[in-house]
C-alpha cells in the first residue's frame, strides 16, 4: 500500500516520533542522505498562496537528491479545467511524490487515491500537518521532548492550524488548550479523534473562551493569522471576534517563564501577535520556518521507504 501524509493523525504515535528523530538527523547531515537520488521528480502544486512552502519543498527536495517540479495550479485549473482524477494520474506518471496545497481535504484524498504515488498535504482548509511537524520538531529542540508538555494556541482554532494541533499534538503526548471565541474551536469531530488519541499517548485537548486561562502556565504559545487563506471577505468581522485572543506581552506573562512562543506565519504584527512578542526574545519563529525543511525532508524520506511496504499498524 502507498503510505500518503494528508493529516496530521496518519502518522501513528511511534510513526511520528520516527519522522520527527529523522528530521533531526537529517538537520543535522543535511547532504548525506539521497532517497531521491536519479533525480526522482517530486510535483509541487499550489492552489493558494505560498512562501514558506514552496521555498523548503524546493530546496529540500534538491537536498535529498531529487527535482522539485513546480505546477501552477492556476494553469493546470485542478477541479475545473480537468478532473482531480485525471490530473492524479498524469502526475502519478512523472512525479514520484506529489506535494499539494489546496482547498478541499476530499480532494486531496482523491489525488492520493488515483496517482499510486505518495501524496503530502501542503495545507488544506481543514489541516497543515506539514506545519505541525516542524513546530514539533522545534518544540523538541527547544524544550528536550514533547510528552507530558502544555500548548496554548490562541485565536482562530477552526482553522487548519487548529484542527493539526489538535491531531499532532496529542499524538506527541502533548496538552493542547484551545483559547478561542465561542464559535471558533476546532472542529468537533476533530477533537473527539484527539480525544481518543490521548487515551493511548497521555495527551489531551480543552477548549477555553478565556485567553488567560488558555496560556496559564503553558510551555508553548503559538497563535496563527485571524484571517486564514480564503477568508478575506470576513476580514474586519474577524479582527472584532478575535482582539482579545491578541498574543500580548501581558498574556504571554501568564505562561511560564520559559515558554517559546510560535507562530507558521505570515503574521500579521499588531493584529494577533504583537511586534514585542513575535520579535522578542521568547520567540522561536525563525526556527520554526526553518524547520519546515528538514521536517518534509524527513516526511518525503519517510514515505519513499515506504513504498511498497505494509499499512498502517497500531
Ligand atoms: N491558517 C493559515 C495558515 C497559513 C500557513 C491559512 O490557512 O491561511
Amino acid at each position: 500500500m502507498i503510505r500518503s501524509f494528508l493529516r496530521d493523525d496518519d502518522l501513528t504515535p511511534a510513526e511520528q516520533a520516527e519522522v520527527l528523530a529523522l528530521a533531526a538527523k537529517l538537520k543535522a547531515q543535511p547532504y548525506d542522505h539521497k532517497p531521491l537520488a536519479g533525480p526522482r521528480t517530486v510535483a509541487m502544486v499550489f492552489d493558494k498562496p505560498t512562501l514558506r512552502t514552496q521555498a523548503s519543498f524546493a530546496a529540500g527536495i534538491a537536498e535529498l537528491g531529487g527535482n522539485p517540479m513546480l505546477v501552477d495550479g492556476a494553469l493546470a485549473g485542478i477541479g475545473k479545467r480537468e478532473s482531480v482524477a485525471d490530473v492524479a494520474r498524469v502526475l502519478g506518471r512523472q512525479a514520484s511524490q506529489v506535494v499539494w496545497r489546496t482547498y478541499a481535504q476530499s480532494d486531496l484524498e482523491e489525488m492520493a487515491t488515483m496517482s499510486g504515488v505518495p501524496v503530502i498535504n501542503a495545507l488544506t482548509d481543514e489541516f497543515h500537518p506539514c506545519q505541525l511537524l516542524a513546530d514539533l520538531l522545534t518544540v523538541q529542540e527547544h524544550k528536550g521532548g514533547l510528552a507530558g508538555l502544555t500548548v496554548a494556541f490562541l485565536g482562530d482554532a477552526a482553522c487548519n492550524m487548529g484542527n493539526s494541533w489538535a491531531l499532532a499534538g496529542v499524538t506527541a503526548g502533548m496538552h493542547v488548550r484551545f483559547g478561542c471565541p465561542e464559535g471558533y474551536a476546532p472542529d468537533a469531530g476533530v477533537l473527539e479523534q484527539a480525544s481518543a488519541l490521548g487515551a493511548a499517548t497521555g495527551g489531551s485537548v480543552a477548549v477555553t473562551t478565556d485567553p488567560a486561562a488558555a496560556v496559564e502556565g503553558v510551555d508553548v504559545v503559538v497563535t496563527d493569522t485571524w484571517v486564514s487563506m480564503g477568508k478575506e471577505d470576513e476580514a474586519a468581522a474577524r479582527r472584532e471576534v478575535f482582539s482579545p485572543y491578541a498574543v500580548t506581552e501581558d498574556l504571554v506573562a501568564q505562561a511560564r517563564p520559559d515558554a517559546v512562543v510560535m507562530h507558521c506565519l505570515p503574521a500579521y504584527r499588531g493584529s494577533e501577535i504583537a511586534a514585542a512578542v513575535i520579535d522578542g526574545p521568547q520567540s522561536v519563529v525563525w526556527d520554526e520556518a526553518e524547520n519546515r525543511r528538514h521536517a518534509q525532508k524527513a516526511v518525503m524520506a519517510w514515505l519513499q521507504a515506504h513504498v511498497g511496504q505494509p499499512g498502517k499498524t497500531g
